[in-house]
Parts: C-alpha cells; structure tokens; sequence
C-alpha cells in the first residue's frame, strides 16, 4: 500500500426528516446563497423544507444551474455574491449544483483575473467562502469531496478542479427526497457511482485488501439495489442504501493508499461537451470498451472482480475476465443506460472531434500507467461505436 494522508470534514446527517435540521448547521450570522437548480425542489417539497428550517437566515436565491453547470450560469452567482455581501452557499440539488456552489464558493475569494484559471491553468485556490449541501441525487459523491466539475460552453470545454477548501461543512442525505427522481437519473446516478468506484479499484494490486474488499462491497450493493431502485421506486432502505453507496464511493476512502485510472472519466467528460449526453451515460459508453483495451495491464484485477463482483468460477483466466466485462455492459444496459455510441444516436464519425479535444487538453497520460493517450482513447471509443 502507498502511504496516505486521509481527512474528510464533511459531516454527513443521514435520514429521513432530516432536512429541518439544516438550520441548526449554519450559524444565523451568515448571509447565505440558496443555490438550486431548475425548479425540482419546489415540486417535491424540499425547497419549502430549506425555507422553513432556514426562516431565521438572511437568505439570498439563486436559481436555474443547469446540469453540467456552466461558467457562464455561475458568473451570476458570482457577482450577486459579491453584489449581496454573501458569506455562505447552500447548494441544494444534485452534483451540478454543488459542483457550481464550490465554483462559486472558490471563485469569490480567487485572487487573479480570472476565475475560470482555477480549472484552465490550475490555478491554486487559497480560500474559499464556506458552503453547506442538501444533496437530491446520489451519483457524484461531491457532497463530502473537493471536487467540482465545470463546464464552459463558449469553448466546449468540461474540466475539473479539486480544493480541501470547497469540501461541503454539513451534508443532508435524505434518501426519501430521491423518489421523485426520474428513472433516468436513478440509473444515471448507480452507474456514476459503480464507475467511481471501478476508477479507484481496478487498477494493479498493491497489497491493500482494506481497500479491495471496500469497493467491492460498494460494487455488490450497487448491484443489487441499483435494478431494485427502479423495479420497486418507493422502497426507501433501496434508496437509502443507493445514497450511501454513491457517497462513500467517491469520499475519499476506498482510493487512500492505492492506484487510481480516472481515464473513464477523462474521455467521458469530452463526450459531454461536445454532444451534451449524461454524465453516467458516457461512462456507460466508455469503461466496457476501456476494459478490454487494458484488459493485460488490468488482469489481475479483472479477474479478481469477476470472481468476487459477479462471482464467476469456471472457465480459463481469459474467458472469466470477458464474462466480467460483458456482465457489466449488461447491468449499465439494464438499468437503461446505453453503452455504445450509436445508442445515443453518435456516429463513429464524430470521434476524431473528440479525440481534438483530448489533445487540446493534454489528455497524454491517461489512466493507472499514464498509457493512455488521445489514440488509445481513439481506439476505445471506435470498439465502443
Ligand atoms: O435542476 P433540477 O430541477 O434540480 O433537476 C435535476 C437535473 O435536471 C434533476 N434532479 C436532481 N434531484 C432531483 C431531480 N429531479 C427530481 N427529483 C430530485 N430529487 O436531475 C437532473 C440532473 O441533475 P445533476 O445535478 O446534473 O446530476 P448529477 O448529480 O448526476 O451531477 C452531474 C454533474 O456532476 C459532475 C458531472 O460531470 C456533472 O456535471 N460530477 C461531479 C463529481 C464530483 N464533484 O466529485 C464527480 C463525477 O464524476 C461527475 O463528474
Ligand atoms: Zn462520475
């Protein structure tokens, strides 16, 4: 195992009812951002929970951050927080809105020119204003992470930036608030959460069965619950279970101390960008592929997975890690998430577009073994057409 620091600040409440509590986790001083997205909280009663457990807070709203959030949107927030005097976000919604309440949150304190350096040249963030979370949709883990994703529309460019600092203080996780979610978005949300997983698992060995056997209790659990979550929507302990699930799978824990891959999601945020699918939905499309490109480098692991994930005896190494490979293309297929390109109506055609945009963002070393570059990534997505 390699040598690890671990420190998630996050405090997670966890449950039914819990909502009402927000107002006792921001201190009444603040002069807080309310940011959600395009309207689902006011149709499914959570917006009129914030409200009401927040009757005490200087509240200012800012609505309408769109999936995949867009610098564009957040500028807005940016000026109303330095318009309003803003001393604290509450994101409530899915991973765009608190991926933009980081942005924003970092954005406000950024002291170059231009905040959008932050994800373009890396530009380190110092400070960030505070920021709490309700989260709606269980998919991404930002809830208790430093990441943020976000996208600029002008140039069609989906990046990522990290900061300790943009962790959420407090997280509400009701898992009752996910059954309005459309199916869509459920399976979305298990597929986001089975590859983050996969991203930090199934690497190389390094001796961490700590590690191992964590993702693969993730892995199982999304396994069973994911196809009940949409065969049986309103049974809470599946939705409980899915919730937790997605956010220890991307909190930091299972990746401490060991290789991590990530070029699932390198490639599949350029997929988003030019043809504006699903987050999940171009996982879906890309790690069945990228699988059986590093199918040698990830032996191994493919095996182990097999054995332990979809619990496979028989047959050679080889015909062990191709069960493995088609039995995953088959539970993102069931759930409903297509896992090709022509399943989403993208020709073969526009994947030299995507393979530019690999380039122009330097996508050069892909992966656990840094070997994947814009033609591999060619080679995955022409398998994946
Ligand atoms: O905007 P509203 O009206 O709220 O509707 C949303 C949106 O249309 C809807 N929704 C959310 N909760 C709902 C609900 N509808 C009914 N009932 C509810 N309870 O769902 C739609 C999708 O929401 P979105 O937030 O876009 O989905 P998700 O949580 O999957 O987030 C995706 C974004 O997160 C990024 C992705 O790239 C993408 O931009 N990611 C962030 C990560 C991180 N910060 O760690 C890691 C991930 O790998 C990912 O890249
Ligand atoms: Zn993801």
């Amino acid at each position: 195992m390699y040598n690890f620091q671990f420190s998630n600040p996050t405090k997670i409440v966890f449950g039914k009812g819990q909502i009402q509590n927000i107002g006792q986790e921001i201190d009444s001083s603040h002069r807080v951002l309310l940011m959600y997205g395009g309207g689902s909280i006011k149709k499914n009663g959570v917006y009129q929970q914030v409200i009401e457990s927040l009757s005490n807070h200087d509240l200012v709203e800012f609505s309408g951050v769109e999936p995949n959030p867009s610098l564009e949107t957040l500028s807005k927030a940016i000026e109303l927080v330095e318009s309003k005097g803003i001393d604290y976000i509450l994101a409530v919604g899915g991973g765009s809105v608190i991926d933009g309440a980081k942005f924003v949150a970092a954005a406000a304190k950024f002291e170059g020119d231009d905040p959008w350096d932050i994800l373009a040249k890396g530009a380190k963030v110092v400070s960030a204003l505070p920021l709490s979370c309700i989260l709606t949709l269980p998919a991404t883990g930002t809830e208790s992470n430093g990441n943020s994703v976000i996208t600029k529309r002008s140039t069609q460019d989906k990046l990522p930036f990290s900061s300790p600092h943009v962790y959420p203080q407090v997280a509400i996780l009701d898992p009752s608030v996910t059954f309005s979610l459309p199916p869509r978005q459920v399976a979305n949300g298990v597929v986001d959460a089975f590859v983050h997983t996969i991203e930090q698992y199934l690497t190389y060995d390094v001796n961490a069965p700590v590690q191992d056997r964590f993702a693969e209790g993730l892995l199982s659990t999304l396994i069973e619950e994911g196809p009940k979550a949409l065969s049986e929507p309103d049974n809470y302990d599946v939705r409980a279970n899915i919730m937790w699930a997605a956010t220890m799978a991307l909190n930091g824990l299972i990746g401490v101390g060991v290789p991590q891959d990530w070029a699932t999601h390198g490639i599949g945020h350029e997929i988003t960008a030019l043809h504006g699918l699903d987050h999940a939905q171009t996982l879906a499309i890309v790690l069945p592929s990228l699988m059986r490109e590093k199918k040698e480098h990830k032996a191994a692991k493919l095996l182990q997975f097999g054995r332990r994930v979809w619990g496979i005896t028989e047959g050679s190494d080889d015909a062990i890690i191709e069960q493995a490979i088609a039995k995953t293309a088959a539970f993102f297929e069931e759930m409903g998430v297509p896992t090709t390109l022509s399943g989403y109506g993208i020709e073969a055609s526009a994947i030299d577009a995507l393979v530019a945009q690999m380039e122009k963002h330097k996508l050069h070393a892909m992966g656990e073994h840094k070997d994947i570059n814009p033609d591999v990534a060619r080679r995955i997505l022409e398998n994946a057409a």
